[in-house]
């Protein structure tokens, strides 16, 4: 039997409450084996981003259970989960989301200097990963200097520079035309094969799932 590294198990979520209550995930049901490459598809409003959210222990479900590599995600406290977090799973959103201020080195540093790594493991670290990706040339560049898919490239090495064991990317392409897109799918390709990572990826681009062996499909809240 192969590892399971998620185990979602009848896991509901809603917003608002009364007449206006929502149903975002309805009752899902599903495991990740470890080590898999899934592309999360469904239209506009299906549930991609809230099913990610409860993967990553950003939130939790209203009802159900979320085990992640053996944890159970839905019991913890916030403080708890801030901490599995740090150590488990990185993120790859829609916009880059990196500190304008900082360098392109010290935004990748940023996850390894939240779990206290040492300063020289920071900084070969931090080397390392923006050779793999061909952006040594930008480490000491500020983000807004950069272009839209070498800004996703940074948050690429930024998302797995601590190693998470769990990758989770929300539509990591949708703002960047083919060419910058496919890089930024290489470098994702790359550092998540290098790594062994599991990985999820929502996206309405076929660009993207037709790359991934895997999809699962949402509609309405529920799996199809
Ligand atoms: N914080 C929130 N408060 C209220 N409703 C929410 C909230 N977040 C999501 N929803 C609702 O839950 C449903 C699922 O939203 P979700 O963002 O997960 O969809 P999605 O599949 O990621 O869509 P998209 O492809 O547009 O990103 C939608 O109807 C949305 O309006
Ligand atoms: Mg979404």
């Amino acid at each position: 039997m192969k590892n399971v590294a998620a185990n979602i198990e009848q896991v509901s979520r809603f917003y608002g409450s009364g007449k206006s209550r929502l149903t975002a995930l309805d009752n899902i049901t599903f495991k990740i084996n470890a080590g898999a490459q899934l592309a999360l598809i469904g239209p506009s409003g299906s549930g991609k981003t809230t099913l990610l959210s409860l993967l990553g222990a950003l939130e939790r479900p209203d009802s159900g259970k979320i085990t992640l590599f053996g944890a159970n995600i839905d019991k913890m406290s916030e403080r708890e989960s801030a901490d599995f977090r740090r150590h488990n799973v990185g993120f790859i959103f829609q916009d880059d989301a990196l500190m304008p201020e900082l360098t392109v080195a010290e935004n990748v540093a940023l996850p390894l200097i939240l779990v206290k790594s040492a300063a020289t493991e920071i900084k070969s670290r931090v080397a390392t990963i923006l050779a793999d990706l061909d952006l040594q040339k930008f480490s000491q560049a500020f983000p807004p200097s950069l272009s839209g898919g070498e800004k996703q490239r940074v948050a690429v090495a930024r998302a797995v520079i601590h190693q998470p064991k769990l990758l989770l990317a929300d539509e990591p392409t949708a703002n960047l035309d083919s060419r910058a897109a496919a890089l930024v799918l290489n470098a994702i390709d790359k550092l998540a094969n290098a790594y062994s990572l599991t990985m999820i990826m929502a996206t309405h681009d076929p660009r993207v799932y037709k790359r991934l062996s895997k999809k699962l499909e949402l509609r309405d809240g529920k799996l199809v």
